[in-house]
């Protein structure tokens, strides 16, 4: 962990600390205690027999050290209180789950549109909250004009550099990291056919990285991908990058692991292994997309496994040194992508859709807690 993050977090985790315990004691009930008073302590008295159990504190004090975060959606932000009350008492940590992409803040190009950006930015400053930016170059989420139009290499370069400039520019100082590169790579670990790589071929990443750099020096660059969690072909991929890319003098960061899982498939029980080697290689390491996905509607067998997905996934966050935090993609069932991309498929989140806590919010408090 670098000691710039270190200080920013030590400055961030003490405001957040007391912020959240206030939070939790004041939202969860009027004899609830106050924010300065250890809620253990309270809640062990014999003298406060109406408090049968104490609210945990907020994953961001149990974190420590470490960011825990969410991915925050705008509509939500703005029309679902309970929405925003959970977002800003829980997480030190936010991530535009879809206001910073391209097809958002440049829908016509060189035209600009930051009311949705500056709108999370401005939340999770006034939750002090680290900003992660997601993301600037990706095969995804891309405007027409771009899609559907007709560049020469040269021009989409061009594209792609004042794209990258102009967003973190606007960000200076504001977004901790930005997840430079998303998703470059297929899961056989060969490269993806984006618009970026069969026009820009392999070099648009180390371009990226490069005119990021210049953007916004201070800013953490990440690299980021899902279904990288375990040691194999798509993650040899990217570890094989990193290290061509050091080798030439690129700057870069850290690797994110989305962590997007699915009780389908087991658990990667080498996720911390896996993670480890990217920190060997001098990156900071995070989770940056976490959740788990069942199959709808859930069993109490179901909520029980998903509870120790999300607990493994803490737990290799948390055997990395560098692992520097963890971000869930959304936090309630309510609001989730998942069901709209897996059919079938859902309740992948802490919270479920009524904002009662699960069985899998229990288990990462316990597993936070629990850290060395
Ligand atoms: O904003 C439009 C709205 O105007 C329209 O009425 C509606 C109709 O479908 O669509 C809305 O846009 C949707 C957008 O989310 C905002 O809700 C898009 O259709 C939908 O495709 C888009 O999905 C997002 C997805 O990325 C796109 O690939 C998800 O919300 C978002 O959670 C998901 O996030 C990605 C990460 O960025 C990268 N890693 C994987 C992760 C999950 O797929």
């Amino acid at each position: 962990m670098t000691a710039v993050f270190l200080n920013r977090a030590r400055v961030l985790i003490a405001i957040v600390g007391l912020t959240a315990l206030a939070a939790v004691s004041g939202g969860c009930g009027s004899s609830a205690p106050t924010a300065t008073a250890p809620v253990a302590s309270i809640a062990a008295s014999p003298a406060s027999p109406s408090i049968t159990a104490a609210p945990a504190p907020a994953l961001a004090v149990l974190a420590g050290d470490r960011y825990f975060g969410t991915a925050l959606e705008l509509p939500h932000l703005d029309r679902d209180q309970a929405y925003a009350a959970l977002a800003a008492e829980q997480f030190s940590q936010a991530t535009a789950e879809n206001a910073m992409k391209w097809q958002v803040v440049e829908p016509t190009r060189g035209q600009f549109s930051w009311s949705g950006a500056d709108e999370i930015v401005a939340f999770a400053e006034a939750n002090n909250q680290l900003v992660r930016g997601h993301t600037l170059v990706w095969h995804n989420q891309l405007p027409g004009w771009l899609t559907a139009g007709s560049f020469s290499s040269a021009e989409l370069k061009s594209i792609l550099k004042d794209h990258i400039t102009t967003e973190m520019s606007r960000y200076k100082g504001k977004v901790y990291a930005w997840d430079v590169v998303n998703e470059a790579f297929d899961d056989d670990g060969t490269w993806r056919e984006s618009i970026w790589y069969e026009n820009l071929g392999e070099e648009y990443i180390a371009d990226a990285l490069t005119w990021a750099h210049e953007a916004d020096p201070t800013a953490k660059l990440y690299l980021n991908d899902y279904d990288i969690e375990a040691i194999g072909p798509k993650s040899d991929a990217w570890y094989n990058l990193v290290k061509s890319l050091q080798a030439a003098g690129v700057p870069i960061d850290g690797m994110g692991f989305q962590g997007h899982f699915d009780l389908q498939y087991p658990f990667p029980t080498d996720m911390a292994q896996n993670m480890q080697r990217f920190a060997d290689l001098g990156l900071e390491v995070a989770i940056t997309e976490l959740d788990v996905r069942v199959n709808t509607p859930a069993t109490a067998a179901d909520l029980a496994t998903q509870a120790d997905y999300y607990e493994q996934a803490v737990q290799a966050c948390l055997a990395v040194r560098t692992c520097v935090g963890i971000t869930v993609w959304g936090f309630t069932d309510k609001y989730s992508w998942v069901p709209f991309t897996f059919r079938g498929e859902g309740e992948a989140c802490l919270w479920d859709e009524n904002m009662a806590s699960k069985p899998a919010l229990t288990a990462v408090q316990a597993a936070l807690a629990a850290k060395p």
